[in-house]
């Protein structure tokens, strides 16, 4: 079977979740293709592409983009089944991370490209990589198809001020990717104010990007996902969690984005742009199933989340706790600095108090209560295993939604959640080092500040100052424009002075 029914032309296949087939001028460039399950097996594609599975490991593919190490994107079991001739063309990530791991699977032909570097897969059609250039590690692509340009962002959030204008087609996220705030233990009415925050501030994200691409249409991607180990169910609750589907969110898009075309496409549609001068043709697949069930879908899946059980899950010992911390505050010596912090984590009916920040003391004391812990991390032994043992990082098990998460006082501490999401790839914490200790600034509304938010480096170019109060338009923390101090998101100040 072939990709098009047609004879092949110029278009766009969606895959589902971020993957896509585009084709032109007789090439084909695979993107993000992901099929099996992500994160600790809780992670499905929603709805189920599995009828494009034998497509896309039988196509023929002269090239593969993927955006990033997360495993919704590069699909480690999937990526085994590809033809190794394919030419990869990868983000040229500080750590080398994609590099090595496609080098690592056999794949010989490699292409790295830094931000806004181009490569030409034939004549009239060239990509170009757009990074978040922070320490976050994520990409998106532009493909111009002889002057049509689709820009991929998936979920990268490269910063407003380097994103590519004149987008006739956009795919990116709108729905949420994040363990926050759906697994801490808010009281309902707090989660509830929480969830609505979230939800509307992905929005507002979104809603920006369209107006700075200045994209014709929108083509909502990257989620959300499906949970299908029953322990998960509650994430599937498109009211409740951070994890709409785009019904939920059409009409306040609509609003907001008037006259944007919004194309939605399911698993195995097809967006013709050759024979359609000034438009778009949307074919319908076929052979997709219908309208998901997700109780059929659990079952239809079910050893693959089942796999889940089936990994070790003896008990941790506190000498495995003490060894693995040890390591990762010694990998992140200089980016901990003076950091200090007691976090907690249990596990079965143990828990472990572990002192942060104090490398030389023996800092892990089991079973006793002499701390009051900043944060509380609650896993079953399956995941701590995982994590002790390096089969996965904290940021995966986060994301897997398989860790209950409590804070006292309420508040985000970014030294903290970046030792566990990026301590494992120290050139990452080493960046934000480099990042806090930029004195670049900018001048805006009689104000002098620092260009890149403290947070995540969003270029602040594009913030909103308004009553007295700077907004990040990224994630949207919020700081007092007179004194720099954080009102809202966390806890970092902002460097700002009036112009005299
Ligand atoms: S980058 Fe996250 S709030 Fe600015």
């Amino acid at each position: 079977m072939d990709l098009y029914r047609r004879a092949p032309g110029t278009g766009l296949r969606y895959l589902g979740h971020a993957g896509f087939v585009a084709e032109h001028q007789g090439v084909r460039l695979l993107m993000d293709p992901w099929f099996y399950p992500a994160f600790l097996h809780s992670w499905f594609p929603y709805p189920d592409n599995r009828h494009l599975l034998d497509v896309v490991t039988s196509g023929r593919f002269d090239y593969l983009y993927v955006s990033h190490a997360h495993e919704d994107h590069y699909d480690e079991r999937l990526l085994r089944m590809l033809d190794r001739s394919i030419t990869v063309i990868v983000p040229r990530y500080r750590s080398r991370i994609m590099v090595k791991r496609f080098a690592a699977l056999g794949f010989a032909d490699v292409v790295a490209l830094g931000h806004k570097e181009s490569h030409e897969l034939a004549p009239g059609f060239t990509v170009t990589m757009y990074l978040d250039t922070s320490h976050k590690e994520d990409s998106g692509l532009l493909l111009d198809l002889d002057g049509y340009r689709f820009l991929d962002l998936n979920d990268c959030n490269t910063p407003m001020s380097e994103l590519p204008g004149d987008v006739d087609l956009l795919a990116a996220q709108y729905s949420g990717a994040m363990w926050y705030p759906n697994c801490y233990d808010y009281p309902p009415e707090v989660m509830r104010k929480k969830v609505e925050a979230v939800r509307g501030d992905l929005l507002d994200t979104l809603y920006r990007k369209v107006r700075i691409t200045g994209a014709a249409a929108y083509l909502p991607s990257a989620g959300p996902a499906c949970f299908l180990d029953p322990v998960l169910e509650a994430y599937n609750d498109r009211e409740a969690t951070i994890f709409p589907q785009w019904e939920d969110v059409a009409d306040r898009f609509a609003e907001a984005c008037p006259g944007v075309e919004v194309l939605r496409l399911f698993p195995g549609d097809v967006v013709r742009l050759d024979d359609q001068p000034g438009g778009t043709l949307v074919e319908r697949d076929s052979d997709a199933p219908p309208a998901e069930d997700l109780a059929a879908y659990r079952e239809r899946r079910r050893d693959e989340w089942g796999a889940f059980y089936d990994e070790p899950a003896e008990p941790v010992t506190i000498e495995e706790i003490e060894a693995y911390f040890a390591k990762l505050q010694s990998w992140n010596k200089r980016f901990l600095g003076d950091f200090a912090k007691d976090v907690r984590l249990v596990a079965d009916g143990r828990m472990w108090d572990v002192r942060l920040g104090h490398l030389a003391e023996h800092f892990v004391i089991e079973g006793e209560e002499p701390y009051d812990p900043e944060y509380t991390l609650l896993l079953c032994p399956r995941t701590m295993r995982a994590v002790i043992e390096e089969r996965t990082g904290w940021e995966e098990a986060l994301l897997s939604m398989r860790v209950g998460l409590h804070r006292e006082p309420d508040v985000f501490d970014l030294t903290f959640m970046s030792l566990l999401r990026y301590g494992n790839q120290p050139v990452q914490t080493m960046q934000m080092l480099r990042e806090r200790q930029n004195t670049e600034t900018i001048e805006r509304d009689g104000l002098r500040m620092q260009r890149f938010c403290p947070h995540a480096g969003e270029d602040l170019t594009h913030a909103v100052i308004c009553d007295g109060v700077v907004e990040c338009p990224r994630h949207h923390w919020k700081w007092d424009a007179t004194t720099g101090e954080c009102v809202d998101g966390g806890t970092l100040p902002l460097r700002v002075e009036p112009l005299t």
